[in-house]
C-alpha cells in the first residue's frame, strides 16, 4: 500500500504517533492505522442550513462505502451557510467557509475528501477548499428538494416566492392566500428545486468532472441518492490510490465545459463570481469574458423555471445533465477529465432524454443564444453580466432614464411611494450592494418593481445593481457591475434622470452624457455615506481585501494554493 499522508500522522513508534493513534481509538481498530486511506466527509449539514439538514444520512452511506473499498470514513463539520437566513448575505462567509474549510482539511490526518454540499454557497466554498489544499476530492451534491404544489400548481422554491408576493403588492393575491402557499412551498428535504443557485452549482459541479457522473440533480428525497453516496464513498478511496487532485483533474477545458453546462441549462449568474473564484485557487487562466464567448452562443434547452415551467424533480426524470451535455458534445473539450480518471464525454454515450418539453433537443431550444452575456461601457467598465433567458426580450435594447437608490434601504423606503417619479421605461439603479458596499454582494439586484407600476401592469423594467441576482430569480437585471460604487466605480456618479442606454446585442451599458461631464462629477454623497467600513472581525477582513465580481469576489490572499504540507508538528 502507498504511504498516506495520513501516515506522517500515525505510522511509527514514538511518543506522536502513540498520540494521535491514542486518541482516534474510540471505535477504530488497530489495522485502521496501518496506512490505509483516511477519508473526511466535509459535512455543510446543520439544522440552520435547511437545505442541508438530511445530510447525516447521507453521509452513513458515504461511509459505507468508504468502508467498503478498505477506507476509514471520517465526518468533518465545516462551516455551513443557509441561504435564506444568513444576514447580512451567505456571499459575505463564502470566503470565511472556503478559507475554514480549507485550513481544516490541511491541519487534519486525512488523505482525501468527500465534499458534501447543497444550499447555494456551500459547493464553491467547498471546491475553493479543496482547490487550494489539492487533496483527493469529490463533490456530493446533496441533491434538490421534491416538487410541491399549491392549488393544483406545481411551486418552485424561490421564484414562486417572488412571483406571489408581486402578485400580492398587485392587488391580484390575498395576503391570506399568500401566507397559505407557505406551508405548500416546501415539500421534502433538498435544496431549492428551480434552476437557482444551488442546482446550477450541483449541475456545474459534475460538468467540471468533480462529482460522480449523473449524480447532480438527484432529488434529495430519492433512494438513488444513497446509492450514489455509497459510490461516492468508494470513489474517494480509488481518487486518493490514484492520486487524483483537483489539479490534475481541472484544466481551462474543464471550466469552459462547465460554461457551456451553465448556458445550456440556463443556470444562475451566481455561477459565474464561483467558477471565477475555484479557478482562481487553482491558477487556470479563466475571465468574465470567457463566459460570454463560450456560453452565449448556446441555446437553452432546459424548461425549468425561473426561465421556463419545470422543476429539478422533472430534469431528473428527464434525463438530467448528461442528457443535456450529450446534445451540446461537440462543444465540449473531450479531453477534460472527471473524478472517475475517465473524460466526461465518455458518459455521453448512453445519455438520452426522455421527456423533450423538459429538456429539449438542440435544434428546438427554448430560447436561441440565451447563455449569460458581459456588458461593458461607461457605466461598467470592469463589465457587467446579465441572463437574456431571464430577461424580456423587448427590454434587451432600451434607453430609459435613471431612478437611483443610494442602498437598499434608500430603495426599501421609496419604491412603493404613490408619489415616485416614475414609469414602465424607467431604468432602476440600486447601488452600494457590491463586495465591499454591502459589504458581501447580497442577492438584491432584482429589486421589487415599484407598486404603482404593478397595479398597471408592468411585469419587468431594467434594473442595473453592483450586487447579485438569486438564481431563482427572473427579469431583466444588469448586475455585478464592476468596479462597484463603493469601489469607486461609475456607478457612483449616475444621477436621477441621466439616461441609460442598454444593448445587450452590442454588450453595452452605458450612461448617455459626454465623457467631460462624467469625468467632473464626484460620486453622490448618500452613496458614500452607505459605503460600510467594519471596525474588526471577518467583516473588516473582507472588506479590506475582497476582489470585484469580475474576478471572482474572492479574498486578494486567497486566490491560489497553499498544497497539503504541514511542516510542524502540535506536540
Ligand atoms: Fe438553500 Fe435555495 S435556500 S438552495
Amino acid at each position: 500500500m502507498a504511504e498516506q499522508r495520513s501516515s506522517q500522522w500515525y505510522a511509527g513508534t514514538d511518543r506522536n504517533a502513540y498520540i494521535h493513534r491514542a486518541w482516534m481509538r474510540r471505535g477504530l481498530p488497530s489495522h485502521a492505522f496501518d496506512g490505509r486511506p483516511h477519508i473526511a466527509i466535509a459535512n455543510t449539514a446543520s439544522d440552520l442550513t435547511p437545505c442541508n439538514a438530511h445530510f447525516t444520512e447521507v453521509a452513513e452511506s458515504v461511509k459505507q462505502g468508504v468502508y467498503e473499498a478498505g477506507g476509514i470514513p471520517l465526518n468533518l463539520p465545516v462551516v455551513s451557510l443557509g441561504e435564506t437566513l444568513v444576514r447580512p448575505t451567505a456571499m459575505l462567509w463564502r470566503n470565511m467557509a472556503a478559507m475554514a474549510t480549507e485550513e481544516l482539511l490541511r491541519a487534519n490526518p486525512i488523505d482525501g475528501v468527500v465534499l458534501l454540499g447543497g444550499c447555494d454557497k456551500t459547493i464553491p466554498a467547498l471546491l475553493m477548499a479543496a482547490a487550494s489544499v489539492d487533496l483527493p476530492a469529490v463533490v456530493l451534491p446533496g441533491g434538490p428538494m421534491l416538487t410541491g404544489t399549491f392549488r393544483g400548481q406545481a411551486l418552485g422554491c424561490g421564484t414562486d416566492v417572488w412571483r406571489l408576493s408581486e402578485e400580492v403588492r398587485a392587488g391580484k393575491l390575498s395576503e391570506a392566500q399568500f401566507l397559505k402557499s407557505e406551508s405548500s412551498m416546501i415539500r421534502s428535504r433538498g435544496h431549492c428545486n428551480t434552476m437557482g443557485t444551488a442546482s446550477t452549482m450541483a449541475l456545474v459541479a459534475e460538468a467540471l468532472g468533480t462529482t460522480m457522473p449523473g449524480i447532480a440533480g438527484t432529488p434529495a428525497a430519492d433512494s438513488r441518492l444513497l446509492e450514489g453516496a455509497h459510490e461516492t464513498g468508494r470513489l474517494a478511496v480509488e481518487m486518493v490510490a490514484e492520486g487524483r487532485r483537483p489539479s490534475n483533474l481541472l484544466t481551462r477545458g474543464s471550466f469552459l465545459n462547465a460554461i457551456v453546462a451553465l448556458a445550456a441549462v440556463g443556470g444562475s449568474t451566481n455561477a459565474v463570481v464561483h467558477l471565477l473564484a475555484i479557478a482562481g485557487r487553482l491558477g487556470v487562466e479563466l475571465t468574465q469574458d470567457d463566459f460570454d464567448r463560450t456560453g452565449s452562443g448556446i441555446g437553452l434547452l432546459v424548461d425549468l423555471q425561473p426561465a421556463g415551467r419545470f422543476l429539478m424533480e422533472d430534469f431528473h426524470r428527464a434525463g438530467g445533465l448528461l442528457a443535456v451535455l450529450a446534445e451540446v458534445r461537440d462543444l465540449l473539450d473531450p479531453t477534460a477529465l472527471t473524478v472517475t480518471g475517465k473524460p466526461l464525454v465518455d458518459y455521453l454515450d448512453d445519455a438520452a432524454i426522455w421527456d423533450r418539453e423538459v429538456i429539449r433537443v438542440r435544434a428546438e431550444p427554448l430560447q436561441a443564444n440565451a447563455g449569460i452575456a458581459v456588458l461593458y461601457g461607461n457605466l461598467a467598465p470592469g463589465g457587467a453580466v446579465v441572463k437574456p433567458a431571464a430577461a424580456s426580450p423587448e427590454l434587451l435594447n432600451h434607453r430609459g432614464r435613471a431612478l437611483v437608490f443610494d442602498s437598499i434601504e434608500d430603495m426599501h423606503a421609496r419604491i412603493d411611494d404613490p408619489e415616485l417619479d416614475v414609469d414602465a421605461d424607467s431604468v432602476l439603479v440600486l447601488r452600494g450592494c457590491g463586495p465591499k458596499g454591502y459589504p458581501g454582494m447580497p442577492e438584491v439586484a432584482n429589486l421589487p418593481l415599484p407598486a404603482k407600476l404593478l397595479r398597471h401592469g408592468v411585469r419587468d423594467m431594467v434594473r442595473i445593481c453592483d450586487g447579485r441576482m438569486s438564481g431563482t430569480a427572473y427579469g431583466t437585471v444588469v448586475l455585478h457591475v464592476s468596479p462597484e460604487a463603493a469601489a469607486g466605480g461609475p456607478l457612483a456618479l449616475v444621477r436621477t434622470g441621466d439616461f441609460i442606454i442598454l444593448d445587450v446585442a452590442a454588450r453595452r451599458l452605458d450612461i448617455d452624457i459626454p465623457a467631460e461631464e462624467l469625468a467632473a462629477r464626484t460620486p453622490s454623497a448618500a452613496s458614500v455615506d452607505a459605503y460600510a467600513n467594519p471596525s474588526r472581525g471577518w467583516e473588516r477582513l473582507y472588506v479590506q481585501t475582497v476582489q470585484q465580481a469580475n474576478t471572482g469576489a474572492d479574498l486578494d490572499f486567497l486566490m491560489g494554493s497553499s498544497g497539503h504540507q504541514v511542516s510542524r508538528e502540535s506536540h
